[in-house]
């Protein structure tokens, strides 16, 4: 049912005649093709993160884990004046979502940065500071889940004041409880995250449980004070 309950909300408020839909198939489609793994966000969620970015007027977003870039299309097609920077580890991952990129007419405004978050957040920030790049009003975290707050600790201050983060896979079906999965890395990346934002005085936050077509989980939100 959640997955119908998506399917016909999608057809009406993102249908398929939308002028990125197509891209974004084919996208998705061309990153199957060459194996990378089905992890990518998927319509309602993605479609979530671009209306915040548009309700914010983000001028700057960055997501760290650009995959096959099917996010980095649906940030960037649908708010022209958005330019979005997004961190991969993987080259095979990076060559075929600037390939993505530049068949969905993107390529323009988003820029994929080779090399670990942590070694790679640095030179944003430089970029940042230095004036460069604008602040960051929205952030995506779907990578290592290890690291989810060391890559939230740093890009707070490369943020301004106002701006979203959004951690995804924190509920995992519920395991984010689950005593029998304490030890699991991703687990524990989850509950350090959201106890920590808890803590930090720069920032608020909050879990939004989610359900749909990739399943039973969750996403942290935390707005930048
Ligand atoms: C999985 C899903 C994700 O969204 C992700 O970032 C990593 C792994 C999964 O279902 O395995
Ligand atoms: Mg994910």
């Amino acid at each position: 049912v959640w997955t119908e309950v998506d399917a016909y909300t999608v057809s009406h408020l993102h249908p398929s005649t939308k002028p990125n839909s197509a891209a974004l198939i084919n996208a998705l489609r061309y990153s199957n093709e060459q194996g990378l793994p089905d992890i990518a966000s998927y319509p309602v969620i993605a479609k979530f993160y671009a209306l915040q970015c548009r309700a914010l007027r983000v001028k700057h977003a960055l997501e760290l884990g650009t995959l096959g870039g099917y996010t980095s299309i649906f940030l960037a097609s649908e708010n022209p004046d958005l330019r979005v920077t997004t961190i991969e580890v993987d080259p095979h991952h990076r060559d075929v979502a600037q390939r993505n990129l530049e068949q969905a007419g993107v390529a323009d405004r988003v820029t994929i940065r080779l090399g670990a978050g942590l070694n790679v957040l640095p030179q944003v920030g430089k970029d940042i500071a230095s004036g460069k790049l604008p602040r960051l009003g929205f952030v995506y975290i779907d990578a290592d889940k290890q690291n989810n707050w060391n890559y939230l600790d740093q890009v707070i201050d490369m943020c301004e004041s106002g701006a979203v983060i959004f951690v995804d896979n924190i509920v995992r079906g519920g395991r984010l409880v689950d005593p029998s999965h304490r030890k699991s890395p991703g687990v524990i990346g989850a509950r350090r995250v959201v106890e920590n934002v808890g803590r930090d005085v720069r920032v608020d936050g909050m879990v939004l449980q989610t359900v749909g077509e990739k399943g039973y989980d969750g996403v942290l939100m935390v707005v930048v004070k």
